[in-house]
């Protein structure tokens, strides 16, 4: 049967750059659920409509013309022909993500596009990681591995802040503390991503290096 690993946690955990990883040394396709949540709302803003529309936000879900690859080495994002990979990751688009993720109108929608990629992915590559906040217990409730990977607070700002600021002096920190924090605040009222569900393997990633991350994650696979 399919290698289906599906993989939450919040920002800064490391959740992105580990499954990535994962999947290459496993050899199967990759899914970055949140990429689906940014590509909408870029696409959103793009065609002018309302974040505050409800309605018009799920109408746009239904349509969005959006291309995710595959490969966790070479990820692309593009909608309606355009390549958004970089536009998707703006400070603009992380600061308004969390309104169109908390649409309850939107949500069913992309979950049940993320569930056939995923089997699209499994059937073309023998398996898949799925990375995102409620893959484990939403989206992919039944995969054979289903892990959480958190991490301290102060580990996720420090992260996050060298990522998007190159540093994680003081003033880094402090901006990165209020748009992270405000985005999981927003997030978990919608899904529940920093306490493991039943059957949900947490892996702290606190004190452990980017290849530790990986290799705990594969030992996970591995049992
Ligand atoms: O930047 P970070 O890695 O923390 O987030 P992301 O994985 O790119 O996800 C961006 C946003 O999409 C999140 O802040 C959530 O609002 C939303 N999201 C979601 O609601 N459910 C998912 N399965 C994945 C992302």
């Amino acid at each position: 049967s399919p290698l289906i690993i599906a993989i939450d946690g919040p920002s800064g955990s490391g959740k992105s750059s580990v499954s990535k990883a994962v999947a290459s040394r496993l050899g199967v396709g990759y899914l970055d659920t949140g990429a689906m949540y940014r590509a909408l709302t870029w696409w959103c803003l793009d065609q002018g409509v309302d974040l505050a529309d409800e309605a018009a936000v799920v109408a746009a879900a239904q349509t969005l013309p959006l291309e995710l690859s595959t490969d966790p080495d070479d990820q692309r994002v593009g909608v309606g022909g355009s390549d958004v990979t970089v536009d998707i990751r703006t400070t603009e688009i992380s600061s308004q993500v969390s309104r169109v993720a908390t649409n309850t109108g939107v949500r069913p929608i992309l979950q049940q596009a993320q569930r056939d990629r995923m089997a699209a992915i499994a059937t073309a590559t023998g398996g898949v990681v799925a990375e995102g906040r409620d893959i484990t217990t939403v989206v992919a409730p039944d995969a054979l591995v289903r892990i959480l990977l958190t991490a301290s607070e102060e580990a996720r700002l420090r992260r996050r802040s060298a990522e998007v600021h190159g540093t994680a002096d003081e003033e880094a920190m402090a901006a990165t503390r209020d748009q992270v924090l405000r985005r999981d605040r927003d997030d978990s009222s919608v899904s529940q991503f920093t306490v493991a569900a039943d059957g949900v393997v947490t892996v702290d990633t606190s004190d452990l290096g980017f290849d530790e991350s990986v290799e705990a994650v594969l030992a996970v696979v591995a049992s």
